[in-house]
């Protein structure tokens, strides 16, 4: 058992300074085990994380929530930011570098022609959203899966129970978002084409943009996303896809690519820069001249860390063809929940695409287990929750210490389920899901 109270001080402090405790939903701590998740790193280098208290663990969670792709303080991308800061972060004129990151990635995405650059993955799906708007002159939606955190997205909520209860994360709250904007944003699931043609059916005339992930937990169904394009086509709307997560995984560059769908923009975040800040709107110059005419701009999309951090990373995603590590080393990880569930009897969903995989316990009390499962692979010196996102980082060693823990954990699960005692066996709380308060 970990000593982590310099880690669980920390985060009483920061509960009363700053609400939620954290800036994103899923690096909270009661996400995992509240109590027992370290919570805050003092360090972090290749898949090695230390916390406030010198506890070292391997990391085989949520790798930077899917931002660090290569792993922490990855040499490559660091020697370049170096270097970047070295040469001035910000000064009263632009960075070249951008101009450099645009063409690379016009070169690796050949429908694409120009580019515009934010920091963060739902910013620049916003910045999307309103390109499409600009340039079709109209307001509506329709989408599939999470995009962030921006008022076009959550208005889905407004005035209805819980829109956007299967698009990854349940119960998020439009508070503050204006009612007017109710009635904008129509959600449909992946692979359900019938639920597009119905929004499509009462609202293709004013829709602006169908916008989607390529791919995240499930295979595209045979002929669904020509099908999205298509209909896309057919009424006007421009097809916006959400590579945020998706990018660099499967192979270098937007998912889209590996699946033979063009879009008219796609968005690049997270893996984009390896954990520094940087995110892409790529799309076809029609479409992208629409950013002159709305008024998109903002200091700090100007600084030359971010585009310095990208182009290092795809460089070094080209040269080692890291997706196939990633591919790899996310199949071994879901081969062995697979066997493990069956060894021990543990019915378990699995899903995700290799690099972004996930399960969940079908038990009675699926969040006590997670929470169990979070709280014994702690003690064995292993960060782990029930995602796990793929870094180059990774040695097929650390998949087999990380199945070895899990075996022990997997097979307490199950003798505690079995006796019903799983709650009295978390020294924390058990995981929350959805949106909730912190309290
Ligand atoms: C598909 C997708 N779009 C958008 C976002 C939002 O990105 P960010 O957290 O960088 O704002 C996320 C984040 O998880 C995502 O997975």
């Amino acid at each position: 058992m970990k000593q982590i109270a310099k880690s669980l001080a920390l985060q009483e402090h920061a509960k009363a300074r700053i609400p939620g405790l954290a800036q994103l939903l899923s690096k909270r701590p009661d996400r995992f085990s509240y109590g027992v998740w370290p919570g805050y790193s003092s360090a972090a280098k290749g898949a090695t994380v230390w916390d406030m208290d010198g506890n070292r663990y391997l990391d085989m969670s949520i790798g930077g929530i899917g931002a660090t792709v290569l792993g922490y303080q990855d040499p490559d991308v660091d020697a370049a930011v170096l270097a970047a800061i070295g040469r001035g972060v910000a000064s009263s004129l632009n960075c070249p570098e951008e101009v450099e990151l645009a063409d690379l990635l016009c070169e690796l995405h050949p429908w694409a022609e120009m580019v515009r650059f934010c920091r963060g993955g739902g910013e620049g799906m916003a910045i999307a959203v309103r390109i499409a708007r600009a340039a079709t002159g109209r307001e509506k939606l329709a989408f599939c899966g999470y995009h962030g955190w921006h008022d076009w997205y959550l208005a889905a909520n407004l005035g209805t129970e819980n829109a956007l209860g299967e698009h990854l994360i349940s119960g998020l709250d439009p508070a503050g978002v204006p009612r007017s904007l109710a009635g904008t944003a129509f959600p449909f699931s992946y692979n359900d084409e019938a639920g597009l043609r119905a929004i499509i059916a009462e609202h293709g005339r004013d829709l602006a943009a169908i916008v989607m992930e390529p791919i995240r937990s499930a295979q595209p169904a045979p002929g669904f996303l020509q099908t999205v394009r298509e209909l896309a086509d057919a009424c006007g709307a421009v097809l916006v896809i959400d590579e945020v997560s998706a990018g660099f995984r499967l192979n270098c560059g937007g998912a889209h690519l590996e699946l033979g769908l063009v879009p008219d923009l796609a968005v690049f975040s997270k893996a984009l820069g390896n954990g520094y800040p940087i995110a892409a709107i790529i799309g076809r110059g029609n479409v992208m001249e629409a950013a002159q005419r709305s008024f998109i701009s903002s200091t700090n999309w100007t600084e030359r860390v971010g585009p310095s951090a990208a182009l290092a990373m795809i460089r070094k995603f080209r040269a080692k063809d890291v997706h196939r590590h990633l591919v790899a080393i996310g199949e071994a990880v879901q081969a062995g929940w697979r066997r493990l569930g069956e060894k021990h009897g543990l019915r378990l969903a699995i899903g995700g695409i290799p690099p972004l995989s996930h399960f969940s316990f079908e038990l009675e009390e699926p969040l006590s287990a997670k929470a169990y499962y979070i709280q014994s692979m702690l003690d064995q010196g292993i960060l782990a929750s029930t995602s796990f996102y793929s870094m180059y980082a990774h040695a097929m060693d650390d998949v087999e210490f990380y199945l070895a823990a899990s075996d022990a954990a997997f097979a307490e699960i199950a003798r505690l389920a079995a006796e019903g005692g799983l709650g009295r066996a978390l020294r924390g709380e058990p995981a929350a899901s959805g949106f909730k308060r912190l309290s």
